[in-house]
């Protein structure tokens, strides 16, 4: 028995997880690390089939699964190139999901708006649809809950718009029997469980982290997105600053200097981000030579 998946935005996330797929189904178990399984549950990762996807960007719409994952302005890694999949991406409701700025940038105009949601889900038979809209896109993402809770299918919301957290939608889920995982995923090794494991190691020095500074180089369509300071206070803000001060003693006093700094944006590759708050002081240099910061990323990386 299949799983049978749509995707909501091919967009890097959406890339690579769908060369995972495809790669690790032939990839030997000496290639396979350890947090891929390739079953789960009585399901083998082959038995996951893509059956739908939807984004807006007229360079993915409209053309099959396996190049729209490599279509500008996605610039996630290429590691495997995946076979024609026969899915052709379907044009979904553009509501929140871009920026004006992105939206000009990519020709897309407000007009192109169109609601086939439900149906392409039920007509694909999907089982379960996986959320991977840009952050801080809270009504686009609102519609495809809509969709898929009508067509009684599974979520997976793997971004940080509350839905597996909403009281209500939970309730109503709860009562079609539709599963709902979420809210947002966190990379293997990405900047928010690197500056994670950075912060832990103040309290295990026994060292007094007052101020933390998040600055992204670089980065997707997703952290230009978040530029705008709204769309940041909607998405990231508190996934970007909750799980890394969630242990520190002072934790109120650090949450106190968070604040938001944008600059430039531009094309893939040249964004930077100031995502939180000022700089890191520490009581002694000692107590963090490079080599123990080095020793301890490496084993945290791996323990959270
Ligand atoms: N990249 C990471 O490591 C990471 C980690 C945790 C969570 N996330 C979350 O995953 C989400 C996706 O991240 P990404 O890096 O793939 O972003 P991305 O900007 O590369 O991709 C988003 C895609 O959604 C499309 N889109 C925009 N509005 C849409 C709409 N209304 N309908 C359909 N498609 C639409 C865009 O055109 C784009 O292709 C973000 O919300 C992010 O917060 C990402």
């Amino acid at each position: 028995m299949c799983v049978r998946v749509a995707l909501a935005g091919v967009g890097n996330c959406a890339s690579a997880l769908v060369q995972g797929l495809y790669y690790y189904r032939s990839a030997s178990k000496s290639a396979t690390p350890a947090t891929v399984r390739q079953r789960f549950a009585g399901y083998d990762l082959a038995d996951i089939e893509v059956v739908a996807a939807f984004d807006v960007d007229p360079q993915k719409v409209g053309i099959d699964l396996s190049e729209a994952i490599f279509a500008p302005a996605n610039c996630a890694a290429v590691v495997h190139r995946p076979p024609k999949s026969g899915v052709v991406v379907a044009r979904g409701p553009l509501l929140d999901g871009l920026t004006p700025r992105i939206r000009k940038r990519l020709g897309v105009s407000n007009d192109e708006i169109s609601d086939t949601v439900y149906a392409v889900l039920t007509d694909s038979r999907a089982d379960v649809l996986v959320i991977l809209l840009p952050s801080g896109a809270q009504a686009a993402t609102h519609r495809y809950v809509e969709a898929a809770l009508a067509a009684g299918i599974g979520i997976v919301n793997a971004i940080p718009v509350n839905i597996a957290n909403n009281h209500e939608i939970a309730m109503r889920a709860t009562e079609a029997k539709v599963p709902i995982i979420g809210d947002d995923i966190k990379s293997q090794i990405g900047a928010t469980i690197v500056h994670k494991a950075i912060a832990e190691l103040f309290p295990l020095r026994s060292a007094l982290l007052k101020r933390t500074i998040q600055l992204d180089w670089a980065g997707d369509s997703d952290f230009e997105n978040l530029v705008s300071e709204q769309r940041y206070e909607l998405g990231k803000r508190a996934s970007k600053t909750h799980p890394i001060i969630w242990n520190q003693p002072n934790r109120d006093e650090i949450e106190k200097y968070a604040s938001l700094r944008s600059t430039t944006s531009g094309s893939c590759g040249t964004k930077r981000r100031l995502l939180s708050a000022s700089r890191a002081l520490c009581s002694g240099t000692c107590q963090f030579g490079s080599n123990l910061v080095f020793r301890f990323l490496m084993h945290s990386t791996r323990r959270v």
